[in-house]
């Protein structure tokens, strides 16, 4: 996902360095070139090895080291760099960046970088919240740097308040932001369903489904990266709400009809990954329930068809469904393709292992009036990312 790109981590003296250590690893991982600079102090706390081990380029900490592998290192590392984060970033090298301090390599390299910059905070609460501190980020701030705001709970030196550094998943997000994917819908307006609906039978029981959401989640955060103005109305989910999105909970299908309705008209492309509940069960007389066990007596109807509702009110709208088959996954899903009027249908077959509901990875294949796409095996965040391809060509 980052083949190509130049990521610089600039590393300072807090002891949330050790967290830097998992993002240089995810990096690494998503193929993107990786080089660390770090102060000397924040040598101290983590050995520049970890991160030559991980990224496999050399850690630079001195403007006039001759082993940098660069000609003049701060002028290189600034201008090859695609993206640059500062974590964590002390209330020292704030206060340097922001009165233009080039005093060491990370400072003086910063001097020189003309890529977007975040600078992740990490300190004492105190610390953090002195004027001085909070002046200079303000000043960063208007230099045009992203500062990533601290998080809150239980610091290293024993308080509890806000200063913590966000762990490594979280960051990573800011830097897919800016340099996973070109910004190829920007201006445009995504919805889309994800995760399972539920119908209560009693205030116990209900009728749901395995879904777990991830690979709807995956789409929102792959439109986010895209530069679109993403909603995601979501089923019930363990799943943290993607940044950068309008999240709209819901539990029911009526409730997630209700959600689509509303916002639909100004979307400029629908993708509905939910795995709607089929079925609901049709009112019971309370006196009834009381009498009998309800699950025996239960009678069911049919949930509203969400994305059939929708289809016969486009109106412009580029409008993606899944399917879920377990068998002629190819003929039931061109019939709905064909019935519901879709521009495209993502077929899951649940039969295949790595397919489907719960995993982490999806074995996927897209199909448009004209073409069949059938994708291997791959992570949901990949298959995201290649449904969205699909879907700019349509644009
Ligand atoms: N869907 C919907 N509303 C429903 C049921 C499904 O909007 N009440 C949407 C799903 O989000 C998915 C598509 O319809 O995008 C197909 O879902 P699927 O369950 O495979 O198909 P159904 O239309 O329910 O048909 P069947 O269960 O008979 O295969």
């Amino acid at each position: 996902m980052l083949t190509g790109k130049h990521i610089l981590l600039g590393i300072t003296g807090g002891i949330a360095a050790y967290k830097t250590a998992n993002l240089a690893s995810m990096l690494a991982k998503l193929h993107a070139d990786v080089h660390v600079i770090m102060t000397k102090n924040a040598q101290k706390i983590i050995s520049p090895v970890v991160f030559e081990a991980l990224t496999g380029n050399r850690v630079v900490d001195d403007v006039f080291a001759r082993d940098s592998g660069y000609q003049v290192a701060h002028i290189a590392m600034a201008q090859e760099a695609d993206v640059v984060m500062i974590a964590p970033a002390s209330a020292n090298m704030i206060a340097k960046l922001a009165n233009g301090i080039a005093d060491d390599m990370l400072s003086t390299t910063m001097l020189a970088v003309t890529a977007p910059v975040y600078i992740v905070p990490a300190m004492n609460t105190h610390m953090l919240e002195h004027a001085a501190t909070q002046s200079n980020i303000e000043k960063l701030r208007s230099y045009g740097c992203h500062i990533v705001e601290p998080a809150s709970g239980f610091l290293a030196c024993g308080d509890t308040g806000k200063g913590k550094m966000p762990e490594a998943d979280v960051l990573l997000e800011y830097l897919l932001y800016e340099a996973a994917c070109p910004k190829d819908l920007a201006g445009k307006k995504v919805l889309i369903t994800a995760g399972p609906t539920t119908e209560a039978i009693d205030p116990v029981r209900f009728i749901s489904n395995h879904s777990t959401g991830k690979m709807g989640y995956a789409l929102a955060k792959n439109a986010v990266r895209r530069g679109a103005q993403v909603t995601l109305v979501s089923g019930p989910v363990h799943l943290p709400a993607p940044a950068g999105v309008r999240m709209i909970p819901v539990t029911t299908a009526q409730e997630m009809y209700e959600a689509v309705d509303t916002h639909f008209d100004r979307q400029d492309i629908v993708v509905m990954s939910a795995a709607v509940a089929d079925y609901r069960p049709k009112d019971i007389a309370e006196e009834k329930i009381k009498k009998s066990d309800a699950a025996v007596m239960l009678e069911l109807e049919r949930t509203k068809d969400i994305l059939g509702s929708m289809s016969a009110r486009k109106n412009g709208q580029f409008l993606c469904g899944f399917s879920m088959e377990t068998e002629h996954m190819l003929e039931n899903s061109r019939a709905k393709l064909e019935k519901k009027h879709l521009d495209m249908i993502v077929a899951n077959n649940l039969r295949m292992e790595g397919a489907g509901f719960g995993t982490d990875t999806n074995i996927i294949t897209m199909i448009t009036k004209d073409q069949v796409r059938e994708l291997p095996k791959m992570s949901k965040e990949a298959a995201a990312h290649a449904i969205f391809d699909q879907i700019v060509t349509f644009l």
